[in-house]
């Protein structure tokens, strides 16, 4: 009988799919010199397909110098793992690094090798320095239902008329990114481009070259026609310096003297480009205390930190809980037409969370909550159990009645919130219900005098 492959789930189909779409070359040989498996990278490195070249030999090849030098003959003799750079007939210059798998009597049964061609600094344009806009409710305004939020709104406002610098801070999820991209729509130069870099992306000694540009014939390995930096980019636009902090001192320095002098010059180029961008900051990092340590320059930290836009954590706003709750469901119900709610006692639940991952961490579990959950109704033993503690409780009590569930419920929210308040007036306001209800409540649960 046939054993069926099954790595982990993925069938055999997907699983050589997988290998035959890897950007790397793989080729392996078996013990004799005979070529038992390709993939289609080596259309690329030879021109030929892995069709005309499985079942040949390495010798056939050689022969007629198809690449150069050799590795494989070495790996047999030498039992060990190697590299090697070699070039092809086609002038394609490889990295091949050959594995040799052994069989139980410690015989080469198999070499594995990856072939890679090297691809130029120059011409590696990750598409994630520039941030695409990926966030679903872009067209959205921020909630900001809150008096904490609604202050930040208000600044936002005001500052997205201007052109004076500013920096957005505020922990990771806060929605630093999404406030940037809504001071766009917001402001004077809202149809211009809009520009997120990432500037924990940019490896260093590509700062000039990604923010710069480049002429053609810059440097050896350049683009024939050259390129368009970011700043060319976000010119008469907004630039948004995601991550600031992440800038290496050299980095910092260069992108002091483009914002004092309003000019730059590209890499190659004999001459300056003047620009007009409207610079926004975003930070998680305490960047005054980064300029204490030495890590990031002063100067620049006043030429950014003209205006301050500070976003406080979610667990300071809880008023924004709600209707971030609301929202994100909508959206993702609507994403994924389909028409899931929330039980009282899962958004109350959310309610009295820590939402360390702030919004974003909201918003994702709406969308796994939503996605994953199949009844109508999503309750609280659907809430991932490692965050959500309390919920290990609820699957040992699945035998409880529902309003024995609720009880419970209720005692985890009355407990927990008067650990924090510690008062009944105080646990009243947090609740939003009137200090009878929550004396009563306290008698019910914490004090255990009450009948109810
Ligand atoms: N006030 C808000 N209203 C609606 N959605 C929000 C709000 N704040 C944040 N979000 C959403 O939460 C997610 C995280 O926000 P964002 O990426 O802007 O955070 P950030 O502060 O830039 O995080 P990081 O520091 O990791 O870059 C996004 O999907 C965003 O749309
Ligand atoms: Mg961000």
């Amino acid at each position: 009988m046939v054993k069926e492959f099954d790595y982990y789930g993925i069938d055999g189909d997907t699983f050589f799919s997988i290998i035959d779409n890897m950007y790397d070359e793989v080729i392996v040989y078996d013990a004799n010199y005979n070529i038992v498996f390709l993939n289609q990278a080596c259309k690329r490195h030879y021109s030929t397909s892995p069709e005309a070249m499985i079942g040949k030999s390495f010798f056939d090849f050689v022969d007629i110098d198809w690449w150069s030098p050799s590795i494989l003959p070495v790996v047999y003799k030498e039992k060990k793992a190697m590299a090697i750079r070699q070039k092809t007939y086609t002038q394609t210059e490889l990295l091949t690094i050959a594995v040799p798998l052994f069989d139980e009597h410690n015989n080469i049964k198999y070499v594995v090798m990856n072939v890679r061609d090297e691809i130029n600094e120059a011409d590696l344009y990750n598409p994630q320095y520039i941030v695409q806009e990926t966030i679903l409710d872009e067209k959205q305004k921020p909630v900001s239902k809150s008096k904490e939020m609604k202050k930040v709104m208000k600044l936002v406002k005001k500052v997205s008329k201007i052109d004076a610098t500013c920096i957005i801070t505020g922990e990771s999820g806060t929605g630093k990114s999404m406030i940037a991209k809504h001071m766009h729509r917001l402001g004077l130069r809202s149809d211009q481009s809009f520009i997120n870099v990432n500037c924990a992306s940019i490896p260093n000694e590509l700062f000039e070259s990604e923010f710069f540009g480049y002429v053609k014939g810059a440097f050896t390995g350049a683009k024939s026609t050259g390129k368009k930096g970011l700043l060319e980019l976000a010119d008469n636009g907004i630039l948004l310096l995601d991550e600031i902090s992440e800038l290496s001192l050299s980095a910092q320095a260069k992108l002091l003297t483009v914002l004092q002098d309003k000019e730059y010059m590209p890499v190659g180029a004999s001459k300056t480009v003047k620009i007009d961008v409207k610079i926004i900051a975003a930070t998680n990092k305490n960047l005054k205390n980064m300029v204490d340590i030495g890590t990031f320059r002063e100067d620049l930290y006043y030429r950014i930190n003209v205006i301050e836009i500070y976003i406080p954590p979610l667990r300071k706003r809880r008023e924004d809980i709600l209707q971030l709750v609301h929202s994100f469901m909508n959206q993702f119900n609507n994403k994924y037409g389909l028409t899931r709610q929330l039980s009282s006692s899962v958004l109350q639940v959310l309610l009295e969370h820590e939402w360390k991952g702030n919004v974003r961490e909201l918003r994702h579990l709406i969308e796994r909550l939503v996605v994953t959950v199949d009844s109508l109704v999503i309750d609280v033993n659907h809430l991932p159990k490692n965050v959500f503690g309390i919920i290990d409780q609820t699957r040992e009590e699945e035998n409880l009645s529902f309003d024995e569930k609720l009880i419970k419920y209720e005692a985890y929210i009355v407990q927990s919130a008067y650990k924090k308040y510690n008062s009944s007036r105080k646990l009243a306001v947090h609740l939003s219900i009137s200090q009878t209800r929550a004396n009563n409540l306290i008698k019910k649960h914490i004090k255990g005098t009450s009948n109810n």
